[in-house]
């Protein structure tokens, strides 16, 4: 197949990756409510065409928390990423960097900050758990600071993990896999020899590369739910933030705000931004999607700091209804873990020329020239 939307990128990386990843990748919590309904109200919002308006330059091109973007679009943190090709974290961070785009790198990657600083040539935004080791939290957040992270992606919505059904039925989710399971994971992995050479064979060591020196039982996949949970600190507040304040001066921006009364105690807590986003539809099943989450949030803080969204763009004209509803940016997550797994740096190069198209084509179609001037208009009933 020659991929020409993201979704194709879906279907090749359900193809190229075992099971298991893909899954893990694909799924959302419970009955997956929350992930359908962040695409299906993004397919029901409207765009309003307009014409002849002069649409011979339309540019992309705005600024985030004081960096140049030739678009407003970044990486999503994506956990484990360097599963699905071999170094994934480097090669995603490459793409980004070629186009011009932020990368953010989860506190679960495969590859750790200095390897993706040295691979890509780019230092990425960090995205941080709040971890109850808050000594070590401390020597990410300085590791991240002395390699020249421009952002820090602070996520707040995983006190507790979700229950991701896929995953349980995989054995993910469950710490070590019985036997049956362990065998099942070998023979798919020998029935996916591409990934296999790609990632089993030349892609080690497969650590979480941010978290293996201080916590050497964060290795490797069969360990991941099982650390986070002992590991995650539900016990975190709005208090903690002074916390994390303390201890990095540069642009906080608190990742997964669903609630306009949430996205004002972080105005009070002095962050910089904020990521309207249900995590992928991956934690509370049944919540609002971001998109329907937008407006209010909006409303409420949209003139005190920068608003950020995520969850469910498959398209460049998603993008464009999400800037139209008040986000200054959006995040990309599974559009380029599915590119990843299906076709390395190239396929997240692809997937952002996707996007970057797909938005040029619904701003000249709207009549908005300037993406920082995407508003309410843009859309109708
Ligand atoms: C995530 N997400 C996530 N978020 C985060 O803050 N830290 C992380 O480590 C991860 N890991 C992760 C892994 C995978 C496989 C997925 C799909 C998602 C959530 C991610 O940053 C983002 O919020 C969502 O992916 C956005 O939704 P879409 O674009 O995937 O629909």
């Amino acid at each position: 197949m020659i991929p020409a939307c993201v979704s194709d990128y879906r279907e090749l990386a359900r193809r190229r990756l075992p099971r298991l990843l893909f899954d893990y990748i694909d799924g959302g919590s419970y009955a997956e409510a929350t992930l359908r309904r962040n695409v299906e109200d993004f397919d029901a919002i409207a765009l309003r065409q307009r014409v002849l308006r002069d649409v011979s330059k339309v540019s992309l091109e705005t600024e985030l928390f004081g960096q140049p973007m030739s678009m407003p679009v970044a990486l999503a943190p994506i956990g484990m990423a360097g599963m699905y090709a071999r170094r994934g974290e480097v090669q995603a961070a490459r793409a980004a960097k070629a186009a011009g785009v932020p990368f953010c790198l989860s506190t679960v990657g495969i590859c750790d900050l200095a390897e993706v600083v040295g691979g890509a040539g780019v230092a990425p935004w960090f995205q941080l758990y709040m971890i109850r080791d808050r000594g070590y939290m401390q020597t990410l957040l300085e590791t991240a600071r002395g390699l020249g992270c421009p952002v820090l992606v602070f996520t707040v919505d995983l006190p507790v993990p979700g229950a991701r059904y896929r995953d349980m039925r995989t054995g993910l989710f469950g710490g070590k896999p019985p036997l049956g399971a362990v065998i099942g994971r070998v023979l798919d992995g020998l029935a996916h020899p591409g990934w296999l050479m790609d990632v089993q064979v030349s892609g080690k060591p497969h650590v979480f590369g941010n978290l293996a020196a201080a916590i050497p039982e964060a290795r490797g996949m069969a360990e991941f739910w099982p650390w986070v949970s002992r590991n995650f600190d539900p016990s975190i507040t709005w208090k903690d933030l002074d916390w994390v304040r303390q201890h990095w001066d540069g642009p906080i921006v608190i990742k997964g705000v669903l609630d306009p009364d949430d996205a004002r105690e972080a105005v009070r807590c002095g962050a910089d931004g904020i990521v309207v986003s249900n995590h992928g539809g991956r934690q509370l099943d049944g919540v609002l999607s971001g998109v329907r989450a937008l407006p209010p949030i909006a409303d409420a803080v949209g003139d005190e700091l920068t608003i950020l969204m995520d969850g469910g763009i498959r398209s460049g004209l998603d993008v464009v209804k999400a800037l139209a509803l008040g986000a200054k940016g959006v995040l990309l997550g599974r559009a380029w873990a599915w590119a990843l797994g299906a076709r390395g740096e190239a396929g997240v190069t692809h997937v952002l020329q996707i996007i970057r198209q797909e938005m040029h084509m619904a701003m000249a179609l709207t009549g908005c020239t300037d993406v920082r001037q995407a508003g309410r208009e843009l859309l109708t009933a």
